[in-house]
């Protein structure tokens, strides 16, 4: 039997993944924080401390790289070589060098088969930039969220001072700004909506009535 998959696109700081784990948390589904996966990525290429703007040293490496995911109560670990890296991977060395490495094609089909294979086996809610366009094409549903860079970068500046981490709003906003453009303005799977995609702009929603109106268009 075919599964329900439910799309959610979007830029950095629009609130997808708290938003999409709730969601699939309300219905019993899977959460795939795509995002993940090019973090992997990243935490190893800084780790070789190599250019992650070259894509021949990039792609290289990536034959050295085997990524798992493992779900502990419901919680998405990321595994590099064996290695649970899930809190290793969001800093925001490890944001600026996703965003980097997730522009060259070598990554992007290296990850392709694994998110499109999870997909297929589970009922779930995938985040990230390009599911409705490129992974996931025909999913059930997609949603396109996002808000003002100041609210986005408001919104993580304030994860970050609360998690105690010595961070300048100004600092934050820059690196929004910047995976913004990089982002959509790549060649291979830019971040931008579908064309059967639903708009919804959360810059004045609170985050209950973003997980609701969501919940809603999905039905
Ligand atoms: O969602 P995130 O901030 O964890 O994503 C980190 C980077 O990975 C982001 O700047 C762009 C890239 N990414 C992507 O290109 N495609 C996805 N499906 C998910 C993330």
């Amino acid at each position: 039997m075919s599964k329900i998959n439910i799309a959610i696109d979007g830029p950095a700081g629009a609130g997808k993944s708290t938003i999409a784990k709730a969601v699939a948390e309300r219905r019993g589904f899977l959460y795939l924080d795509t995002g993940a996966l090019y973090r992997t990525i990243a935490l190893y290429v800084l780790r070789k401390a190599a250019d992650p703007k070259d894509r021949v040293k990039v792609e290289a490496l990536l034959s050295e790289i085997k990524i798992d995911l493992e779900y502990i109560d419901g919680v998405q670990h990321v595994k590099l070589n064996g290695e649970d890296v899930s809190e290793l991977i969001r800093t925001p060395e490890v944001s600026v060098c996703a965003s980097e490495v997730s522009a060259l094609a070598g990554v992007r089909a290296f990850l392709l088969d694994l998110q499109r294979s999870i997909a297929a086996e589970h009922d779930c809610v995938l985040d990230g930039r390009d599911i409705g366009t490129v992974v996931l094409p025909n999913a059930q549903k997609k949603i396109y969220l996002t808000a003002s860079p100041e609210a986005r970068a408001m919104r993580r500046y304030n994860e970050m001072i609360a998690k105690g981490e010595a961070v300048e709003y100004n600092d934050v906003l820059r690196d929004v700004l910047y995976r913004d453009q990089n982002d959509s303005t790549r060649a291979n799977a830019p971040l931008k909506s579908a064309p059967d995609a639903v708009i919804v702009d959360s810059t004045k929603l609170t985050l209950e009535e973003t997980i609701d109106a969501i919940d809603k268009l999905i039905g």
